[in-house]
């Protein structure tokens, strides 16, 4: 495996050690932006439009205090980890469904799984990496799920499911809030492109999307006529045996007709601010759906997790674990499968002090007491 990274696409080398000065996630964004160039720093940073929600995000997160707690019974302490869908993992932080690593790191997500398990957590696998899905699973060593857009050719969706349960993948994550191209005005400003080298490895041989049979006032160009609907979440149910979470719910309505149309689970996010700006920000829509569930499905989480305090307050809202996007992909432009490990370490620790500081010797112990004034949820 290539530690250095030397591709000439990126401006400086990759670090092979953390300097003593990384001490938080945040950290590692100056040293990715300097590392990348524009075209890759446009698609791996943006969010949409005015980035109002990529901002709200983090800005939810902040608005949200907790309630400390002191002299608490700390002796049955039974650590962080967390089962889900019949995995274990190390703590409930896992690294979210991120597209085309190579454009961050030249071993892309093989230097990603490394970092993973070095920290002992999941990777959940985009279905536009940059590596073929079945050369990570030979390469990791951790668990892996994997990510699906519906294609229009549902003859190729079924196959890349059949390629996923063949490479071991623990779970489906089928992403249904991103049916249409987005305003991305960062990257459209930059002019984003794929550079040579890096390119969508499970969809080779994919055909151009058939052109549109519909009329011209259809609604963004078409797109929306052939999007997956709820019926789609039935027919992926009824060709695998995985469970099917589905990721980009913020609505407690869409929450239940999930949990109606036997979703495994639910991923509360809003795609990092990608998709729709001045959509609430993810943590505002968790507790209302934590609500409606009432504990019958997982609820996954993710959008602003920047400290483990934050982890702490999603999982006292209802998350049963959190991922996480752009903290590990700079990690990982900066210091490679180091510099991932290293960031989920910092968030594992982090969200240790803060059950030690809110009186929570167990995952289980956290619940919304620990949060002292919400953003009016
Ligand atoms: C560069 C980038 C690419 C992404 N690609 C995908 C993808 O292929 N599939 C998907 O479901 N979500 C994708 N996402 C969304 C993430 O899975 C996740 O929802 C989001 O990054 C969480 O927010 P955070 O970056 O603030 O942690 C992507 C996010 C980013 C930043």
């Amino acid at each position: 495996m290539n530690a250095s990274g030397p591709s000439s696409r990126f401006r400086r080398p990759v670090l092979v050690t953390v300097p003593p000065e990384i001490v938080a996630v945040s950290d590692y964004e100056p040293l990715a932006r300097a590392r990348l160039d524009d075209n890759a720093w446009a698609y791996l940073s943006g969010g949409t439009a005015d980035e109002i929600t990529l901002r709200a995000n983090r800005d939810a997160f902040d608005h949200l205090s907790l309630t400390t707690r002191v002299l608490g019974d700390f002796s049955g302490t039974s650590g962080t980890q967390r089962t889900i869908f019949g995995q274990t993992f190390g703590y409930p932080i896992l690294l979210a469904p991120v597209a085309y690593h190579k454009l961050a790191h030249d071993d892309g997500e093989l230097a990603t799984a490394l970092g993973a398990a070095a920290a002992r957590t999941g990777f959940i696998v985009s279905a536009h990496s940059s590596v073929s899905l079945e050369e990570i699973a030979r390469a990791a060593q951790t668990p892996l799920w994997f990510q699906l857009y519906f294609k229009t050719d549902r003859g190729f969706t079924r196959e890349l499911v059949q390629r996923a349960e063949a490479a071991g993948y623990g779970a489906l994550v089928v992403t249904v809030d991103a049916p249409v191209n987005t305003m991305r005005n960062r990257e459209q400003r930059a002019q984003f492109h794929l550079p040579p080298g890096v390119d969508a490895a499970n969809l080779r041989g994919l055909p151009p999307a058939a052109a549109h049979q519909i009329n011209a006032n259809a609604l963004c160009g078409g797109m929306m006529a052939t999007a997956p609907t709820w019926n789609d979440i039935e027919w992926l149910r009824s060709i695998t045996n995985l469970p099917v979470i589905i990721k980009g719910i913020v609505s407690p309505d869409d929450a239940l007709l999930a949990a109606q149309h036997g979703a495994g689970g639910i991923v509360v996010s809003n795609h990092g601010g990608r998709t729709l700006d001045t959509a609430c920000a993810s943590i505002c829509a968790l507790p209302r759906i934590a609500d409606v569930i009432e504990g019958r499905l997982p609820l996954l989480f993710d959008g602003g997790i920047r400290r483990g305090t934050d982890v702490l307050k999603a999982l006292a809202l209802g998350a049963s674990a959190v991922l996480i996007g752009r903290p590990y992909i700079y990690g990982l432009a900066a210091a490679g499968a180091v510099g991932v490990a290293h960031v989920l370490n910092i968030l594992r620790a982090e969200l240790e002090v803060a059950m030690a500081l809110t009186g929570c010797p167990t995952l289980e112990k956290i619940n919304r007491k620990v949060i002292w004034r919400d953003c009016n949820l």
